[in-house]
């Protein structure tokens, strides 16, 4: 229906929708989000601060969040019962977030109890679903997100020996070895072989990996690097830390999307600055800096494409159908789930 509206009588539209509903309405939205949708975010951040502006907020009744899937359970685990949490296209998924499915890490589990007793706790990154927040809430452990794995990895060394982080292998092992935690040390859970693939006796393991990532950090090298160090030695470049340990260890500095954003704004005029992350969000970086030099680390880089889902269209879709009174695209988590997927939040949230 929208596709007969123009672009101004759309934004016009939801510009209106959001005059009539007010407080009632709620609108976070991630970094990664297209400009269409973000001109309209009521809150913008990284997981954690979306996380903390769900968790705050008390007077929405309908918060639509611009985000992906997991990020839209989180919301719907830390908001009241009265409060709904709409995602504007059920498509919008996280690629990396479905690399790890419960079944498996039951399974995983299981192994790891035969071969570690219980020495060990789950820690597992917020891009996972709410079934994978309630294991690790079952088992005493915690979430984290980009922003304070760091904080989050001590602290599951103070209650365990060993830890499992599930479902990036990227943002931990660059946690744990930025923690002095060595890279022999740090095996990794093959979920397609239920294997662990260790570079050391099995006792010694201080770290399992699980076997996940993200695809659109993957598409960060050390041969972009490499490139750009040979024809712009003076450039600085930053990443995110979802991308794998040798492109973190070749650049010049690594952190959250919040922290990315922080740093450049910090930075000085003329400075000149490679970013490797998700496209809408360094495209947006470049506009708000025209004294500064930035470029993508890879200039064929995608945008995330389930981030991308959310536009417009979609948005503005969603708050029709809840200015009509119509039901349509709530992210429900089942109490059952949820009892436990808020334990391993609280625990992130208490310590962030
Ligand atoms: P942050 O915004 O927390 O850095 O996360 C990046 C990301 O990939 C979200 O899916
Ligand atoms: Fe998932 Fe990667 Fe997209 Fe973030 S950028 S939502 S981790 S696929």
């Amino acid at each position: 229906a929208y596709r007969t509206l123009s672009v101004e009588e759309m934004e016009a539209r939801v510009r209106e929708i959001r005059a009539q509903l007010g407080t009632k309405l709620f609108i976070p939205g991630h970094h990664y989000q297209k400009d269409e949708v973000i001109q309209f975010a009521d809150s913008t951040g990284d997981s954690l601060q979306l996380a903390q502006v769900a968790a705050s907020n008390k007077e929405a009744e309908h918060i639509v969040f611009c985000g992906v899937h997991f990020m839209a359970e989180t919301a719907d685990m830390l908001t009241t019962s009265e409060q709904k949490v709409y995602l504007p296209d059920m498509r919008a998924g996280c690629s990396m977030a479905d690399m790890a499915n419960i079944y498996e890490t039951e399974q995983a589990w299981d192994i790891l109890q035969q071969l570690f007793g219980d020495t060990i706790i789950p820690l597992t990154y917020v891009n996972s679903t709410a079934a994978i927040k309630a294991f690790t809430g079952k088992h005493g452990g915690a979430c984290v997100t980009s922003s304070n794995a760091k904080k989050m990895v001590e602290w599951a060394f103070t209650q365990k020996e060993r830890l499992l982080f599930l479902p990036d292998q990227h943002l931990g092992r660059n946690t744990a070895f930025d923690l002095g935690v060595s890279l022999e040390r740090m095996a990794v859970w093959n979920p397609h072989t239920n294997e662990l693939e260790a570079n050391c006796p099995v006792e010694d393991v201080k770290v399992i990996l699980w076997k996940g990532h993200c695809s659109v950090h993957e598409g960060f090298t050390v041969k972009h690097i490499e490139n750009l160090r040979a024809t712009r030695p003076t450039m600085r470049i930053i990443v995110h830390p979802e991308c794998s340990r040798e492109v973190v260890a070749a650049s010049d500095d690594n952190g959250s999307t919040k922290y990315i954003i922080d740093t450049i704004n910090a930075a000085p005029a003329g400075s000149e600055w490679a970013i490797g992350t998700e496209m809408n969000l360094v495209k947006r970086i470049i506009a708000e800096h025209p004294d500064k030099t930035i470029i993508s680390l890879n200039e064929n880089m995608c945008p995330c494409l389930t981030m991308n889902r959310i536009d417009l269209p979609h948005l503005l879709w969603t708050l029709e159908r809840i200015v009509n009174g119509e039901e349509g695209n709530i992210i429900t988590v089942d109490e059952e789930t949820a009892v436990l997927a808020r334990l391993s939040l609280q625990r992130m949230l208490d310590r962030a």
